[in-house]
Parts: C-alpha cells; sequence; structure tokens
C-alpha cells in the first residue's frame, strides 16, 4: 500500500473531478439543449459522473460532489474497511467476502470500468446527450487501466516485480481480450434495450461512423467495391451495430480458437441482419450472441497466452487491416491500441514509439479517417508496411 491513495485520488484522478464536470459551461450547455434542468442534479448525468447510492444506504459522510470515490469502484466499505489494514488484518479473501471488488481479475474489472465508459442499465449515453455534445465514448480496458493508473504523473497503486512479469508474460493481453469480450456484451445489451418501441432504434447502440462519415468509401476508392460482408455483414448501406470491439475480437480469436471465431462472427451477422431487416428477431439474435460472449470471458481471463501468440495476434490484426476488415475510424481505434498492448516491452524503441506515434496521429481527426494509409501506418509496427522514409 502507498498510504498516499486519497491525495492521488482528489489532486490527479480524472474521477475525483468528475462531479465538478457537470457544473462546468459545457455541461451547462448540454443540459440547456436537452432540457434538463441542472446538469449537477440530473440522475441521468450523475449516474455516471458520480457515485449513485440509495439515499438509505448513505452514510453520514457520503457527499454526492465527492464524484467517483473510492467505494464507487472498490465496493461499499463498511463490511471491510476497518478490518482490511488495521492491526489485526481480515485476509483479502475476507475482505472480498465482505464486498471488496477483486478488482485485480480482468472480468470484474472489465465490469465495472466499462459499466460507465460503455455504459450500462440505467447509465447510459444515448444519442441525445452525444448530439447535444457529450463527447463519444471509447474504451480499452488495459490501455485505459494504464492511463488512469498513472493519470497525472503519480501511481494509483504500484505494481509488485511479480505483477510486472506476469503482465509482460501474458497479463496485459488477458485485460485487452477479456475488455473486449466484456464490452461487446455492453454493447449487445444497448442495442437490446434500445431497440424498443420507438420509430426508430437507439442510434448510440450502432457504430458511429455507420452514419456519421463522408459519402466517399470508407477506403477513398469509389471504382472497386469493398465486399460488403467485409463493411457491414450486410447489403449496402446497412447499419452497423457498436462492433469495434467485436471485430477485433473474433481477429484475435481465430489465433487460440478458431471454432469460436467463427461462431463469434457467425452471430454477430445474425446479429447485424436482424437489427437491419427484422427487430423482431434482434432479442433472440442478441440472446445467442450474449450467451457466447458470456462463455468466452472466463475462458478469455485465464487463457495461457504465449509470445508467438501475441506475435500471430499482431500479424492477423494487421492482416484484417489490410484486408479492409477495420473499415472506420472506431474499429481503427481498437485496432491500434490493440497493436500497442501487443507489442508490450517491444513497443518501447525509440523507432518503434515514433511509428506508434505516427500510427496515433492518423487518428487524430475522425472526420477525415484514411483506412488504406491507416492500414499502412500499422503494417510498419509490425515491420510489414510500408518502408520509413
Ligand atoms: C461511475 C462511473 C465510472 C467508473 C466506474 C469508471 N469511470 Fe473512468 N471516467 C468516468 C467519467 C465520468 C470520466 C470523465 C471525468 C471528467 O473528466 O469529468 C472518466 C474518466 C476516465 C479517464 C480519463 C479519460 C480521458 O480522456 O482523460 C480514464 C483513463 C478512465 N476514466 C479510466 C477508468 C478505468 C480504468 C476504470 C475502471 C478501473 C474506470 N475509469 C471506471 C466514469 C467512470
Ligand atoms: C454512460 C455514462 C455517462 C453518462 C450517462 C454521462 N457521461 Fe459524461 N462522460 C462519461 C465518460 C466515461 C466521460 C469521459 C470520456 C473520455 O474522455 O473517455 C465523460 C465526459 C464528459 C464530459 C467531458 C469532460 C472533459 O473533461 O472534457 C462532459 C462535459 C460530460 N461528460 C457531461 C455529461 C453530462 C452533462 C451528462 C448528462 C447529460 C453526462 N455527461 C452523462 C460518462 C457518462
Ligand atoms: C476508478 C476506480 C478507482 C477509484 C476511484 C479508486 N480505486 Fe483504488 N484501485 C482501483 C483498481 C482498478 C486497483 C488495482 C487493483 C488490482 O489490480 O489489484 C486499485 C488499487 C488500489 C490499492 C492497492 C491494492 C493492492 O492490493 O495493491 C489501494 C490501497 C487502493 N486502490 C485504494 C484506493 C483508495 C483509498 C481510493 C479513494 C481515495 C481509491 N482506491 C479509488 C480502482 C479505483
Ligand atoms: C443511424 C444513424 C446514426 C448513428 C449510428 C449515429 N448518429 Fe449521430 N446523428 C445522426 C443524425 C440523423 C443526426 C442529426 C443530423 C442533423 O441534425 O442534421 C446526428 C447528429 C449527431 C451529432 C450532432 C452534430 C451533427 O452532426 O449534427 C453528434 C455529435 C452525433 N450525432 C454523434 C454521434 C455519435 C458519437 C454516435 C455513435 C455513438 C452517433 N452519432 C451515431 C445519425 C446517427
Amino acid at each position: 500500500m502507498l498510504q498516499n491513495e486519497y491525495v492521488t485520488w482528489s489532486e490527479f484522478d480524472p474521477h475525483a473531478g468528475a462531479f465538478r464536470t457537470l457544473q462546468n459551461e459545457r455541461s451547462a450547455v448540454m443540459a440547456r439543449r436537452l432540457g434538463l434542468g441542472p446538469a449537477e442534479r440530473a440522475p441521468a448525468c450523475l449516474a455516471c459522473h458520480s457515485e449513485v447510492v440509495p439515499a438509505a444506504a448513505r452514510g453520514a459522510r457520503f457527499q454526492q460532489d465527492d464524484g467517483i470515490g473510492c467505494e464507487a469502484c472498490h465496493g461499499p466499505a463498511s463490511g471491510w474497511l476497518a478490518t482490511h489494514d488495521d492491526g489485526t488484518p481480515a485476509t483479502h479473501e475476507q475482505s472480498l467476502r465482505a464486498g471488496l471488488r477483486a478488482l485485480n481479475e480482468p472480468a470484474e474489472r472489465g465490469a465495472l470500468c466499462i459499466g460507465c465508459h460503455v455504459g450500462s442499465g440505467d447509465r447510459l449515453a444515448n444519442h441525445t446527450m452525444l448530439a447535444a455534445g457529450h463527447p463519444r465514448l471509447s474504451f480499452e480496458l488495459d490501455t485505459f487501466s494504464e492511463l488512469w493508473r498513472t493519470s497525472g504523473g503519480r501511481e494509483h497503486y504500484r505494481r509488485s516485480a511479480e505483477d510486472n512479469a506476469r503482465r509482460a508474460e501474458e497479463g496485459a493481453t488477458q485485460v485487452w481480450l477479456t475488455g473486449l469480450a466484456v464490452a461487446s456484451l455492453a454493447s449487445v445489451d444497448q442495442l437490446q434495450a434500445g431497440v424498443g418501441g420507438a420509430a426508430l432504434p437507439e442510434f448510440s447502440a450502432f457504430n458511429c461512423y455507420s452514419c456519421h462519415r463522408s459519402m466517399g468509401r470508407p477506403d477513398g476508392d469509389r471504382s472497386e467495391p469493398l465486399p460488403n460482408a467485409v463493411v457491414s455483414g450486410g447489403p449496402p448501406g446497412a447499419l452497423r451495430l457498436n462492433d469495434s470491439a467485436l471485430r477485433l475480437l473474433v481477429t484475435a480469436l481465430r489465433v487460440q480458437y478458431s471454432g469460436e471465431a467463427t461462431a463469434l462472427a457467425e452471430q454477430v451477422a445474425a446479429l447485424q441482419r436482424a437489427a437491419n431487416e427484422d427487430r423482431g428477431a434482434v432479442p433472440e439474435a442478441a440472446a445467442a450472441l450474449r450467451k457466447q460472449l458470456v462463455s468466452l470471458v472466463p475462458l478469455l481471463a485465464q487463457s495461457p497466452i504465449r509470445a508467438a501468440d501475441r506475435q500471430a495476434m499482431l500479424a492477423a490484426i494487421l492482416k484484417a487491416s489490410g484486408s479492409g476488415a477495420y473499415p472506420d475510424y472506431a474499429t481503427a481505434e481498437q485496432a491500434a491500441m490493440a497493436a500497442v498492448v501487443l507489442l508490450g516491452d517491444t513497443g518501447t524503441s525509440p523507432r518503434q514509439a515514433a511509428d506508434i506515434a505516427a500510427l496515433f496521429a492518423v487518428l487524430d481527426d475522425d472526420t477525415a479517417f484514411d483506412q488504406q494509409r491507416f492500414a499502412r501506418l500499422l503494417g510498419r509496427l509490425t515491420g510489414k508496411g510500408e518502408p520509413r522514409k
């Protein structure tokens, strides 16, 4: 324990300021456009920008304006706070039974972070909010965990030498893969919740760049049609669900679990078809995909990963990108974060650092995304792309 977690959180953690954000000008403008009244009192905003605790369960020191505090992530602490660090400490297992969350487990941590960073149940950054000015949500569990752990240049917690070694071997890859499955689950749930009875489905459950892009083709070339199956899994112009994490998951699974990869790809295609052609068929297609993802989470969280597997996953991502399987900005963003996770320690040479910076520079402007340029730069990272000038 560093024993400085409170200071680190209050001074350097973006979550400490999440409530204050609701009091800033950008939130005021959004709230006005949405006719919400003050954002800081709107349940739709508080759901993700503060800790939501029913009145009856609030202790004397609970303050909504604390933002997202220790207990929002580590779990309600009344059962374990006094015993987890005092003279006769409870074991970690006893604390877990008393409500401490096992955030070292990728699936548990993924469910926590993704609950807000993708959405869940009544926590939804819906299309109306996005169009009113909310930033688009984008998330990758390993990348964001590291960004957060070191935010403001201060470590929230320090990893042991043993944890660092495990991370270099398989840990980061497992966190990435598990996060993809958990994020995909959240997207499927949102699609299902958003199909409802309204004339139009809830747009935020779909891939933003399925609608928001120029009428030029995503590969910049209008003469040769891209295979439709690559772009949407459906006929030209079909709406794509938010499949960016799913596309990466399918690519990665092909390396170790080709049967599961094929099944998953078929279930995604079935859901895409249902969402476009037969809304009545969505619940069944979503349930089948959901079941498959639920069974993948523990498999991926435990799966042994060798250096050769990481290489093969990186090569598969490169190949998929080259053949147009990541046609839009949201999926390219996932592919870029995945590549950095998979490069691991080897991504720290100055040459590769420059290539990584160039790759992310292509992602600076989501409205000017160039798929072919992205694929070429991605290839350079693995030594198979365009030569450096
Ligand atoms: C209760 C909802 C909630 C949970 C749980 C949550 N976050 Fe966040 N997170 C937010 C909000 C809201 C912000 C934006 C804060 C602001 O700027 O006001 C944020 C900001 C961040 C940022 C900074 C993003 C940026 O662009 O600067 C990172 C990184 C991050 N979160 C990672 C995580 C990780 C990793 C977890 C899980 C361990 C997690 N978050 C759990 C709601 C949440
Ligand atoms: C599903 C969870 C969720 C809901 C609901 C939500 N937010 Fe957010 N909000 C986030 C997350 C996560 C971020 C950080 C995004 C990032 O940087 O990756 C964020 C970022 C923001 C930012 C930008 C913060 C910055 O530092 O630039 C503003 C402003 C904001 N939210 C306001 C609102 C308002 C106002 C509402 C209600 C109308 C709302 N949010 C509802 C999750 C949510
Ligand atoms: C955004 C979510 C989030 C918030 C807010 C947060 N933590 Fe954490 N914390 C984590 C995660 C994730 C870990 C890493 C758990 C792991 O891998 O074992 C962690 C690790 C820790 C550890 C190290 C545990 C260990 O076994 O080494 C301590 C101590 C800790 N947090 C205390 C706090 C305190 C105190 C606060 C409030 C001031 C707080 N945390 C706020 C998510 C959070
Ligand atoms: C089914 C198509 C569709 C999808 C998917 C979609 N949008 Fe939109 N979006 C629209 C339409 C239609 C408008 C209204 C345009 C207008 O007013 O002229 C809009 C407007 C917006 C606006 C307001 C600015 C503007 O261009 O008018 C933002 C910001 C926005 N959407 C963000 C998003 C984000 C972020 C996502 C993904 C989470 C998303 N949209 C997904 C169709 C879509």
